[in-house]
C-alpha cells in the first residue's frame, strides 16, 4: 500500500473572518480564491471517507484518519481524483449509507508555500478557520508544527476558540443533515450583502439587502429602492420577493436581511406580512451586517397569530 500524505492541522471558531483575512495577508499569506465545497461523508467502519465536490475545481475521494484534539493535530490522508462524482456518490451511498453532508464556502490562502489557510463559512455551523501545514514524505513534522504555531500567533487564535473534531461531527451532533439551521446558507448571505452594495437609498442613507432561498434551492436578492416622493420607496424584502415571483415563484425556506447598521435591522411590519405570503412560520430569518450574522429569528417569532393565504381561501 502507498504511504498516506500527512498534515499538521488546527481548527478554530472565527467570529470575525474579515479581521482574520487582514491578519493573514499582513503575515504574508496569499489569496488563492473562493471555493464552494460539498462534502458527502459515507458511513464507513474505519476512519472517514468523504467525496469532495468543489467549484471551481473537480471532485476528490478523500480517506483519512485523524485523532480528535482541540490543539494542533496530525492527519493522515489519501486523495483520489474522481471523474464521475455523481455515479461514485450514488454507488458509495448505496453500499455504505451517507452519514452527513457538509456544505461550505471556503476562502483559500497559502502561507510559506506549504501551509494552507481556510476561512470557512459552513452551512448550519458558522465561521471557522483552519490551518493545514502539508508535510513532505519522511518529515518528522517539527517544521510543520512550528509553522502552525507561528501562524496561530500571527492570527491571534485563542485557546478558547479551538475546535475538536470535524465539521461532520459537529453537524451530526446538532442532528443536522446539512440543512439551513443555525448559520445561513453562505451563498444566500453573500447575495444579500452584494445587494446592500447596490441599494438605492440616497434619502435615508440606510442601504439594505435581502435574499430569499426557495425550498427547491433557487436564490433571489433585492435591495431597498427609495424615491424622491418618499412614500414610494420600497424595502429590500419587497424587492427580493418581486425577483422571486419574476423568477417563477415558490415557497421561501430561508431569508437573509443585511444592513451595515449599528442597530439590528429587522424587517418592517409590512415586509413581515409580505414574507408571510410565501414563507412558513419556521423559516429562518437571519439578520446580518456586513461582518456577521447578528441574530436568527423566524417568521413565526416576528409575526405571531398572523393572517395568510389559507385564511382567504378557507
Ligand atoms: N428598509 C428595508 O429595506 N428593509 C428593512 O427591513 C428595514 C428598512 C429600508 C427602507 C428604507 O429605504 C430604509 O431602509 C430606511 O427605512
Amino acid at each position: 500500500m502507498t504511504e498516506p500524505s500527512r498534515n499538521v492541522e488546527l481548527k478554530a471558531h472565527d467570529p470575525d473572518p474579515g479581521r482574520t483575512l487582514e491578519r493573514a495577508l499582513a503575515a504574508g499569506a496569499e489569496e488563492r480564491g473562493l471555493l464552494r465545497q460539498r462534502d458527502t461523508y459515507f458511513a464507513v467502519p474505519h476512519g472517514r471517507l468523504k467525496l469532495r465536490e468543489e467549484d471551481p475545481g473537480g471532485a476528490m475521494l478523500i480517506a483519512y484518519e485523524r485523532p480528535d484534539a482541540a490543539s494542533e493535530r496530525v492527519s493522515d490522508y489519501r486523495l483520489v481524483p474522481v471523474a464521475d462524482p455523481a455515479s461514485l456518490r450514488d454507488a458509495l451511498a448505496a453500499a455504505n449509507g451517507v452519514a452527513v453532508v457538509v456544505v461550505k464556502r471556503r476562502r483559500l490562502l497559502s502561507w510559506e508555500e506549504t501551509v494552507r489557510i481556510h476561512l470557512d463559512e459552513v452551512r448550519g455551523l458558522g465561521s471557522f478557520l483552519e490551518l493545514e501545514a502539508v508535510a513532505p514524505p519522511g518529515s518528522d513534522l517539527t517544521r510543520e508544527r512550528a509553522q502552525v504555531a507561528r501562524l496561530r500567533e500571527a492570527l491571534e487564535i485563542r485557546d478558547g476558540a479551538l475546535v475538536e473534531g470535524s465539521y461532520s461531527d459537529a453537524l451530526m451532533a446538532a442532528g443536522d443533515d446539512g440543512g439551513p439551521v443555525g448559520a445561513p446558507d453562505p451563498d444566500l448571505l453573500e447575495l444579500a450583502r452584494a445587494a446592500v452594495r447596490n441599494a438605492y437609498a440616497p434619502y435615508s442613507h440606510f442601504p439594505v439587502g435581502a435574499a430569499v432561498r426557495t425550498d427547491d434551492g433557487r436564490r433571489y436578492a433585492g435591495a431597498n429602492v427609495e424615491n424622491a416622493a418618499y412614500p414610494q420607496g420600497q424595502c429590500a424584502e419587497a424587492s427580493a420577493i418581486g425577483a422571486l415571483v419574476a423568477g417563477g415563484g415558490g415557497r421561501i425556506a430561508e431569508v437573509v436581511v443585511a444592513a451595515p447598521s449599528r442597530e439590528l435591522c429587522t424587517p418592517c411590519g409590512g415586509c413581515r406580512q409580505r414574507l408571510r405570503e410565501f414563507a412558513p412560520d419556521d423559516a429562518p430569518i437571519h439578520l446580518a451586517d456586513l461582518e456577521r450574522v447578528r441574530r436568527t429569528t423566524s417568521l413565526g417569532e416576528l409575526l405571531p397569530l398572523s393572517f395568510g393565504p389559507e385564511h382567504v381561501t378557507a
